[in-house]
């Protein structure tokens, strides 16, 4: 049993480095780095890892070997019994529950030799979120963001292994699609609205106009749109989210993406598979360039050859990131402390 348990686990690691080496750019990831054996063998015994309590209390069910058995990831004990807390090679806690003081770190126990305790959040920072009360805490962080020490993404591509024919989407009906619930007039992706649908059609759908679209729905509207705006709720450091790695992929829309800068799209998403607002001078401009688009197919149709060789995986259960962390386990560096996790977490986007 043992020994068919390694022999997979070598195995595994191929595809598996695949999706681990994602920090280096886009340009770098067709290439995959060598890896050694030894650098997945977490020194040849279990990593435990245990989350101290479940992000938004909506628990999961952590039965038998997870890690394994959901994500070929080998080796990795994902626990949520407080009492393991003595074993734990690493303690997760969830960001939204400190910041709201609903959760606290257990100051009352004494940390083991060695114990990592790991800030998570998935979250763009919020200015009212202050963690200057968690400085000199933490050892790593698992966030969206590149630099992290697990980077969890909202998404991201991976090389296609069957050459399959991707459907060119037909039968569009609306120039660009926007999907809004949380409507603010100052903000920044409100104003590039306005300005952009006063130079072109945008229909908006979603609570602010009432028109809301079910989980079910969501996806059929998107493709019916020659452009999706995926317009993020923060300019945060990659802070990219299913807006652009589910609704517009997945939907067959070229996304317009407002967010964090051009290069931070640059580094994860394929060239050509995206639209930046600040690449053009003006929202006037943008608006002259997706009416001239949508007119030609052929050079439309450019925005979807990224399809052939690339496929969108999506994360978003917290198993799989919190197994991710066993992965990464061996190249932690073996002594860290972030002394200033507020400055930290609110770096800007370069
Ligand atoms: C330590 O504090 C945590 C909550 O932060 C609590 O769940 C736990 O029971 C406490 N343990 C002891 C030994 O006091
Ligand atoms: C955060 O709280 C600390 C005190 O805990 C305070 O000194 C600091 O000014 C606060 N920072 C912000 C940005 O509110
Ligand atoms: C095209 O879209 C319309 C609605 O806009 C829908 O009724 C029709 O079934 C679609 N046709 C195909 C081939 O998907
Ligand atoms: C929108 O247009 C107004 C008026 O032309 C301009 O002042 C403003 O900077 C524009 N905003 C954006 C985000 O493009
Ligand atoms: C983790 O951080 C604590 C300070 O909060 C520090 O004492 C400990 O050495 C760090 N451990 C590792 C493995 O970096």
């Amino acid at each position: 049993m043992k020994k068919s348990r390694l022999l997979l686990s070598f195995l595994c690691a191929v595809p598996l480095c695949l999706l681990n080496v994602w920090s280096g750019g886009f340009q770098t990831h067709t290439a995959v780095s060598p890896i050694t054996i030894s650098s997945w063998s977490n020194g040849g015994r279990n990593v435990t890892i245990l989350l101290w309590f479940w992000p938004f209390g909506r628990s999961m069910s952590l039965k038998g070997d997870v890690c394994w058995d959901l994500y070929s990831i080998p080796r990795c004990r994902l626990v949520d019994q407080r009492s393991l807390f003595p074993e734990a090679d690493v303690v997760v806690f969830h960001n939204r529950e400190l910041v709201q003081g609903r959760q606290k770190l257990p100051f009352n126990l004494s940390r083991p030799q060695g114990q990592r305790w790991a800030w998570m959040s998935l979250e763009a920072p919020v200015p009212e979120g202050n963690l200057s009360q968690f400085a000199h805490f933490f050892n790593m962080t698992i966030t969206y963001r590149r630099d992290a020490d697990v980077t969890v993404p909202y998404g991201e591509v991976l090389p296609k292994v069957d050459e399959g024919v991707e459907d060119f989407p037909q039968n569009k009906s609306a120039l660009v699609c926007w999907v809004i619930s949380n409507y603010r007039s100052q903000h920044k992706r409100s104003q590039v609205y306005r300005n952009l649908s006063e130079t072109i059609s945008v229909k908006v759908y979603g609570r602010w106009t009432k028109k809301h679209l079910t989980s079910r729905a969501l996806i059929p509207t998107i493709s019916r749109c020659y452009f999706y705006l995926a317009f993020e709720n923060s300019d945060s450091k990659d802070y990219i989210t299913e807006k652009l790695w589910r609704n517009a992929y997945q939907g067959g829309a070229v996304p317009v993406v407002l967010g964090p800068g051009v290069d931070d799209y640059k580094a994860v998403a394929p060239p050509k598979s995206f639209i930046h607002v600040d690449e053009f001078a003006s929202v006037k401009e943008l608006g002259e360039y997706l009416q001239q688009l949508a007119e030609d197919k052929k050079r439309y149709r450019e925005y979807f050859r990224w399809k052939h060789e690339w496929r969108v995986k999506l994360y978003t259960d917290w198993r799989e990131r919190l197994c991710r962390i066993c992965s990464q386990y061996d190249s932690l560096p073996s002594h860290r402390v972030y002394p200033d996790l507020e400055a930290w977490v609110n770096a800007v986007s370069t």
